[in-house]
């Protein structure tokens, strides 16, 4: 069961979260209200600045909303224990962060097979899994070099192989193609759109990425905090540009 019909894993109510500092407020989101079901894939398009991180990181219970709901599985995350949400981050939740997070003096390799490891998983099924995780992201013979000496495509897709590592089923990918070449892009926006529609997975990705617009079913327009418009994919027009 997919799409329209699958099981609602992820809401937000009302979400409002504005950032205090001594000199400013500023409104990031100003009431976001989404819905994404299992074998969905929902892009947030949005210029800079407009939120799409706040939300990924609200979506993914690492920041406290100042109005509103987040709901995954069913379950308001606002009443859920430290223990429930440190369980729920790290086996129902796979984040690819913007600025991916990884461990620096650890292997590529390494940094996938610690949320494994975290979860119970023997040194030897961590390290099978890393090592098919990072061929389907597109990384074949980098898994010995540290983090650090990687480039910056490359850490990409180690962070992206580190979401995957447990098999969540909602993942939160902040422009995970935005160090990538087309082609390369491509492979993470099919190896997303695959965990939607034959994992019933439900992927939230913010992007400016048309790649990744074109492969998914809806797409939000987030401006100023606020949601304009969603459009279903036959409802858009979009162009992937090449240069000949
Ligand atoms: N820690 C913070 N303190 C103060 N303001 C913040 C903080 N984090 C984000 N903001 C502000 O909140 C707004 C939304 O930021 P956010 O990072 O969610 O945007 P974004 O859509 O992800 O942008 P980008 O496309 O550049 O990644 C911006 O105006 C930003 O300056
Ligand atoms: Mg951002």
């Amino acid at each position: 069961m997919a799409g329209a019909d699958g099981e609602i894993l992820i809401e937000t109510q009302d979400l409002e979260r504005a950032y205090r500092t001594v000199q400013r407020v500023v409104f990031a989101l100003r009431g976001v209200s989404i819905k994404v079901r299992a074998g969905e894939l929902l892009c947030v398009v949005g210029p800079s600045g407009s939120g799409k991180t706040t939300l990924l990181n609200l979506i993914g219970t690492l920041d406290m909303p100042g109005n509103g709901r987040v709901l995954l599985c069913g379950r308001d995350t606002g009443d859920l224990s430290a223990g429930e949400i440190a369980h729920l981050r790290c086996m129902g939740i796979g984040q690819v962060f913007q600025d991916l997070n990884l461990l620096d003096d650890l292997s590529a390799r390494r940094n996938v097979e610690l949320p494994m490891l975290i979860a119970g998983a023997t040194s030897a099924q961590a390290g099978e899994r890393a090592e098919k995780l990072l061929k389907e992201a597109g990384l074949d013979r980098t898994g010995d070099r540290p983090a650090a000496e990687l480039s910056c495509g490359q850490r990409q897709r180690v962070a992206i192989a580190r979401a995957l590592a447990n098999e969540p089923r909602i993942i939160l990918a902040d422009e995970p193609t935005g160090n990538l070449d087309q082609s390369a892009g491509r492979q993470i926006v099919n190896l997303l759109a695959e965990l939607a529609a034959r994992r019933n997975c439900a992927v939230v990705a913010a992007t400016h990425d048309p790649q990744m617009v074109d492969a998914a079913g809806t797409t939000a327009f987030l401006r100023n905090g606020l949601i304009e418009r969603t459009c279903r994919r036959d409802e858009l027009s979009i162009t992937v540009g090449a240069v000949k």
